[in-house]
């Protein structure tokens, strides 16, 4: 990566790294690791995602991933692995990257997290450096080294010196376990920019109790030459937890923002830009829209308020961002009833599935709740997203007759009586919208994410509604009716 300075040459002396969990954070990491010039085991025990990244295919779309995989399983410095017990055996430095969904409760269950502890244990044969960078409750950290203490422990009373168990045997001996440490460091890569954040981050937070850990980690990022942030393992756990908490409520807080526009006729972009310019609050995250999604936000909000309450400390503005973001989908069909005022029987094309640009992922994306509405008042969908398309089809399978997917932005519009706009595509701003308009039934356009110029829009003969914008419709109705 250009900028980037390797530091270990492949087979420079340093031991293998592991990186256990080859999703949207792991993966990225694990390469990023082997650019660095690590050598990485990328461990997996789903046995047909290995088998895809040993045949050089990348799991799930990102940008530039695909490349670094072919790049790394040439070098020899990537190795994907469904043995995660001779992978964790023969590396030092083990990052935790497993999944932490979400429980009923809202909770974040922790299982995968256990077991992989349990795992390390079984294979502690010398000094590990154990690296959480799973997002996880505060005190996790803590949770991981008690059990890779309890196992390793019973396991080390279970061997003797020739390293059989003995489990009823008079000739039990019991081995000292092995010296080891855990950290926190969290991950803040952003999905569809996962490869650029991790050359160029902001910061790397490290929770540490050792001045070994400290040493290994600061070795590893040292050459991204960015601010490190070094902490107890708990306080890097929250940082985590409250930078996705923080820019949720800037999300939430815009959105009401833009409610109030819409009432009092205001224009909730030039407000965000009034706003941003001041550099306590800052221009990003304040786009306004139909709410965010994705498998960060949502889930890492519940599990903080849930921290939160566990510890009997009231979280009410993090309840509050939540309901803001699930009234977004409301706000957003509202106005689409507003235009068709009947449902049942319509042709909606859906332009966007993934939970935002540059990433084939639809976990707890907007369009999800979208066409479920959309399917329950009986309208007929018409789908088209340029990456997520494969994902969606696990969800809304074409065989309930309401549902059909198409190769295009055109295909889709053709014989629509409303065309919505739910992820803000780069291709969905360039689109020729005279042949959009020609292949609709009816010209009607809800855009969710503020993608397209309103005055555009109603100049090429479309009824166009966005979401906050309330002055500059008024503005080009204005410009219509030949007014200044
Ligand atoms: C988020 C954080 O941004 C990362 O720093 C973090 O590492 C990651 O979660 C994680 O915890 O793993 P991500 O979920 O990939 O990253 O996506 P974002 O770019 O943060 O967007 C999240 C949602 O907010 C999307 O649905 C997006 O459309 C929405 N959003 C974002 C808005 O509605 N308005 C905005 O101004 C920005």
């Amino acid at each position: 990566m250009p900028g980037v300075r390797t530091r270990r040459a492949n087979g420079g002396g340093a031991q293998p790294i592991v990186v256990l969990g080859m999703g949207h954070v792991g993966l990225p990491t694990a390469l990023g690791l082997a650019e660095l010039g690590w050598t990485v085991f990328g461990a997996d025990d789903a046995a047909d995602k290995i088998e895809r990244l040993k045949a050089g295919e990348a799991t799930f779309y990102e940008p530039a991933m695909q490349e670094l995989l072919t790049k790394h399983l040439a070098s020899g410095r990537f190795h994907p692995t469904k043995d995660v017990d001779a992978a964790i055996a023969s590396s030092k430095v083990v990052f935790v990257c497993v999944g932490t969904p979400q429980r009923d409760d809202g909770a974040a269950d922790l299982s995968q997290i256990e077991a992989v502890a349990r795992t390390i244990a079984r294979n502690l044969d010398g000094y590990k450096l154990v690296v959480e960078k799973s997002t996880v409750p505060a005190s996790t950290a803590e949770r991981i080294k008690r059990t890779i203490e309890r196992y390793a422990r019973m396991r080390s009373s279970l061997t003797g010196k020739n390293g059989r168990a003995h489990r009823n045997g008079r000739h039990q001996t019991k081995q000292p376990v092995p010296r080891f440490d855990v950290a926190s460091n969290p991950e803040f890569l952003q999905e569809g920019k996962a490869i650029h954040d991790f050359f160029h981050p902001d910061r790397v937070v490290i929770g540490v109790e050792s001045e070994v850990a400290r040493e290994l980690l600061e070795e590893i990022y040292q050459p991204l030459k960015c601010p490190i942030v070094v902490t107890d393992l708990a306080t890097a756990e929250l940082i985590k937890h409250s930078a996705n908490a923080f820019l949720s409520t800037k999300i939430s807080f815009i959105n009401m923002i833009s409610d109030l526009c819409e009432a009092v006729g205001a224009d909730v972009e030039s407000v965000a830009r009034g706003l941003g310019l001041d550099p306590r609050i800052g221009p990003q995250f304040l786009k306004a829209g139909i709410g965010f999604g994705g498998y960060c936000f949502p889930k890492d909000l519940r599990a903080l308020i849930h921290l939160g309450e566990e510890h009997g400390v009231p979280c009410g503005i993090l309840r509050s961002v939540e309901e803001v973001n699930l009234r977004r989908v409301d706000v957003f069909l509202e106005k689409l009833r507003h235009a068709l005022w009947v449902m049942r029987g319509k042709t909606i094309a859906v332009l966007g599935l993934a939970f935002k640009p540059l990433t084939d992922d639809i976990r707890e994306a907007p369009a999800l709740r979208v066409i479920e509405e959309l399917i329950k008042e009986g309208a007929s969908v018409r789908l088209y997203d340029p990456e997520a398309m494969p994902s969606a089809q696990q969800v809304f399978p074409e065989s309930t007759g309401q549902v059909e997917y198409c190769r295009s932005a055109y295909e889709a519009s053709r014989g629509a009586h409303a065309l919505v706009l739910v992820t803000e595509w780069e291709e969905f701003r360039n689109l020729n919208w005279k042949k959009v308009r020609e292949a609709m039934e009816v010209p009607v356009v809800v855009d969710g994410r503020n993608l397209l110029d309103p005055v555009e829009m109603d100049e090429a003969g479309f009824e166009y509604s966005s979401m906050g914008r309330g002055t500059r419709q008024a503005a080009s109705a204005l410009e219509r009716a030949g007014k200044p």
